[in-house]
């Protein structure tokens, strides 16, 4: 279904994510024809360049980044049609003007910061100065929304100066990616989960983001960041908050988000004990971290496990394990809810026993697998076997499955049609950093140091410690 028209400006056009996703994105919605006709995408940025220039390094990225085969027949020409470039000086007068000249009446507008946070609070007074921002008009901004409690604080209330809390679009991509979605779908759409999902029957939950890249080129960035800010604060806990929460009473913005942020609040504080940190090292053939970010006493974590608790009546006594760490073995991100024993066996203590797992895997293979326990077939008498029902996506919906959208085209579109269910409210981020922000203070504090692993590991031992100390174990990462 073709979303309504609009008018979408990117500020940080020429930037790394508007090359690889925003807009590359916007051009696969182009093709399914969800784009209408009369929409408009002006690329904001520093450099100088013309409408012209800009389309050529529009088609660039897309054909780098994943246009396809509508690359060749003559899709592309089309899509960059809709193009536009305005050369803008986010801090002075240059270009505002010429901006608010290419906004039409009546039509979604939509404003995306792909910039840097310090940039925020003088694009959202600009927008209002030059007349650009509507009481319709959107706001889609980029993690990362602070730095701690306080600096997310001082930038919702920079934006809250602008724009209402409707209008305010906090990007998490994590959310927009199918699998994630889909756990809501599997939770509150299926009779069979629900009844088990608390304390009574779940022993533990794991939830694992593990990547094989490093920090690659953005270590200014990375280094004063580190993986407790950079993916446990907005995309893990996200995820746990999705996992945990209550049933909404409908799937709605605020319904949705209210129960998320009540999660959040339940969180006890981790006890250090309960954290581990990790840093890749250097091998003969590869640089390590401090290599890649240039800071050979850098004391930033690329790797966190960490146990924590729900203090509610669901959840007590259940605990979550988190880990994600960059330069792993494999890239795999699941959500694993472990069920407790049954309370009593009736088979022969050597029959083997197997507690039921549900896997949701969210890359690279998205899809669902339940261990169930059942007899080994054969005339072996009664051993048990855990055998998984598996639902991989690509498997049980053939070429639908392969269609997945991008997480952030999804998101993009969702601005557009003005809905903020898989958007994180401002409340949500600060309750978020009132969590972490301890365990960081901690860090500092006691002049910790992070455990080195190597390349391609599963992380630190201490991590797999974590675990081995509660009688548990971590599922392997494939
Ligand atoms: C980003 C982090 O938000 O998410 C990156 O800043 C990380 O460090 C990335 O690599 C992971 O996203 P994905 O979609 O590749 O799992």
């Amino acid at each position: 279904i073709p979303v309504d028209p609009f008018d979408l400006v990117i500020f940080g056009g020429t930037g790394d994510l508007a090359r690889r996703k925003i807009l590359p994105g916007l051009f696969r919605r182009f093709c399914s024809g969800q784009m209408p006709g009369e929409a408009t995408i002006v690329g904001a940025a520093r450099s100088e360049m013309d409408d012209d220039s800009y389309r050529t390094f529009v088609r660039e990225a897309i054909v780098e980044f994943g246009g396809g085969r509508h690359c060749e027949d003559g899709t592309l020409d089309e899509f960059l049609k809709h193009i536009g470039y305005v050369t803008i000086d986010a801090r002075g007068t240059g270009g505002w003007d010429d901006l608010a000249g290419r906004m039409r009446d009546g039509i979604v507008r939509a404003f995306y910061f792909s910039v840097a946070p310090a940039l925020f609070g003088d694009i959202a007074e600009r927008l209002h100065n030059y007349g650009l921002a509507t009481p319709e008009s959107r706001i889609v901004v980029e993690k990362p929304f602070g730095k701690n409690l306080e600096t997310a604080r001082a930038l919702n209330k920079t934006l809250a100066q602008h724009f209402d809390e409707t209008q305010i679009y906090r990007i998490d991509h994590y959310l927009g990616k199918e699998t994630v979605q889909n756990l809501m779908a599997v939770r509150f759409g299926n009779m069979l989960f629900e009844p088990l999902w608390n304390s009574q029957y779940v022993d533990h939950i794991q939830i694992t983001v593990a990547e094989t890249v490093g920090v690659g080129g953005r270590g200014g960035y990375y280094d004063t960041s580190g993986a407790m800010r950079d993916m446990v604060q907005n995309h893990l806990m996200q995820l746990l908050c999705l996992i945990a929460m209550e049933p909404p009473a409908r799937f709605e913005p605020d319904a949705v988000r209210d129960e998320k942020l009540k999660v959040i609040r339940a969180l006890e504080p981790v006890d250090y004990h309960h954290i581990v940190r990790g840093q890749y090292g250097a091998t003969d053939t590869q640089p390590g971290y401090r290599d890649h970010v240039e800071n050979p006493r850098s004391t930033t974590e690329s790797f966190v496990a960490l146990k924590c608790h729900i203090s509610n009546w669901r959840w007590a006594g259940t605990p979550f394990y988190l880990r994600t760490g960059k330069r792993l073995k494999s890239r795999s991100s699941e959500i694993v809810v472990v069920f407790k024993d049954t309370p009593h066996s009736i088979f022969e203590e050597d029959a083997g026993r197997h507690r039921n797992v549900l896997a949701i895997q969210l890359q690279p293979n998205e899809g669902i697998t339940l261990g169930v326990t059942i007899k080994e077939p054969g005339p072996g008498g009664m051993r048990l076997i855990d055998v998984p029902l598996d639902m991989t996506f690509a498997d049980a919906l053939g070429p639908e499955a392969e269609e997945v959208p991008d997480a952030y085209e999804r998101l993009i579109m969702d601005v557009i049609r003005g809905n903020q269910t898989l958007f994180m409210r401002g409340d949500e981020v600060e309750a978020a950093w009132a969590w972490t922000d301890p365990i960081i203070e901690g860090w500092t504090r006691r002049g910790e140091v992070p455990k080195p692993y190597d390349s391609g590991s599963t992380g630190p031992d201490d991590a797999l410690m974590l675990m081995h100390r509660d009688g548990r174990k971590w599922r392997e990462i494939r």
